[in-house]
């Protein structure tokens, strides 16, 4: 079988096809998947760019969607032929949040799924939503699940509620539709004013510029009629936070989720302080989030918003065009 490896100490000119044995009959409890697609995110660019430095030969991408072609003994919750996802803790199945780091997650501390065929434990997987592609539900494993645990698990969002989104990225756009499915009302901001029309036209209530308007939080609270926003997803980090907190109402639920500006920096403490404001560090979600979130897709018109996709063979032009920053939502591998 086909997989992509990564040739320490990484960079995109070090990613290299390479023909692997196929991985065989699963185990008790294991599932045998053909991976038909993948998703790329902020952190596998991390991984493959050597930034997030990895073991020689690692097998890029967290995320992965294909079809069941083996079950092994004693796995009831999946079937030959069904359509699943991975998971981005495979060892986080439910419960609170208990790891911080990434040496359990696919693509980073151990192989992902930048390859044609996989086993691993059943529970490393949730099935897919009904009618999606495969490249669709490839996007779900880390930028959806994240968006979905920042608004609905950990922000308690209802109807009537107001959002803001940074940026057009796969997470911020994923939280755009989820909250517009849900019933609230949200603010983006973009550095393009061409991106800030097809927000509009996805439902986003108010858009603005972060690069000619600096003030772009404060712009946002006056818009809210001096009351603020109740979320925000907040994926910019150090030079975003700022704007993000005079944005919130007093007690506004953030949650940092990115690092897009920087891994440190100031933030105005006081300010947070003085609104009452619940800023929280979040990484992705447990299986059980997943499968809440698969179930609500299904519940729902929301697909996943594709920019393009790339062959495997394909993989550093993919992640040469996630830099350029000229995509609007999620970049796939399909295979
Ligand atoms: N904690 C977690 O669980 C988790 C999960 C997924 C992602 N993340 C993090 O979230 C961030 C976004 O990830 P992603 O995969 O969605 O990235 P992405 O798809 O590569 O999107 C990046 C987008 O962010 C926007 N952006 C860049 N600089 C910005 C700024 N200063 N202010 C506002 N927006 C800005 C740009 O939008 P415009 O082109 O519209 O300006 C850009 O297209 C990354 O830091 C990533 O590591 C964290």
């Amino acid at each position: 079988m086909k997989a992509i490896t990564l040739q320490a100490p990484g960079g995109l000119d070090r990613l290299v096809v390479t023909e692997m044995a196929d991985p065989g009959d699963p185990g008790p409890g294991e599932i045998r998947v053909r991976i038909h697609a993948s998703s790329l995110n902020f952190h596998d660019l991390g991984v493959v760019s050597g930034r997030m430095p990895t073991e020689d030969g690692r097998i890029p991408m967290s995320d992965g969607a294909g079809v069941v072609e083996a079950v092994g003994e004693g796995v009831s919750e999946f079937s030959v032929g069904d359509h699943v996802v991975s998971t981005f803790f495979p060892h986080w199945l439910d419960g609170p949040a208990r790891i911080a780091d990434f040496t359990t997650t696919p693509g980073d501390g151990v192989d992902g799924y930048a390859r044609e065929l996989v086993v691993r434990p059943a529970t490393w997987f949730t099935k897919a939503p009904d009618g999606y592609s495969h490249a669709e539900a490839a996007t779900l494993t880390t930028a959806g699940v994240t968006a979905w645990r920042a608004l609905v698990v950990d922000g308690g969002l209802k109807a009537g509620d107001t959002v803001l989104v940074l940026g057009t990225g796969g997470v911020s756009i994923f939280a755009l539709q989820i909250a517009k499915a849900m019933g609230a009302s949200v603010f983006a901001t973009s550095s393009s004013d061409e991106k800030l029309e097809r927000l509009a036209e996805m439902g986003a209530d108010y858009g603005i510029n972060y690069r000619s308007h600096e003030d772009w939080g404060e712009r946002i609270w006056d818009w809210t009629g001096g009351r603020g926003v109740d979320h925000v997803v907040e994926v910019g980090g150090p030079a975003t936070l700022g704007q993000s907190i005079a944005a919130g109402r007093i007690g506004a639920h953030l949650a940092l989720i990115g690092v897009l500006t920087g891994r440190a920096g100031e933030i105005p403490t006081a300010r947070l302080m003085a609104k009452q404001q619940r800023l929280q560090g979040l990484i992705v979600g447990s299986r059980t989030h997943q499968l809440d979130f698969v179930r609500a897709l299904e519940a729902t018109d929301v697909r996943p918003v594709l920019d393009r996709s790339f062959a495997l063979d394909d993989i550093a032009e993919a992640f040469r065009h996630e830099i350029s920053g000229a995509h609007f939502g999620k970049i796939c591998l399909e295979f």
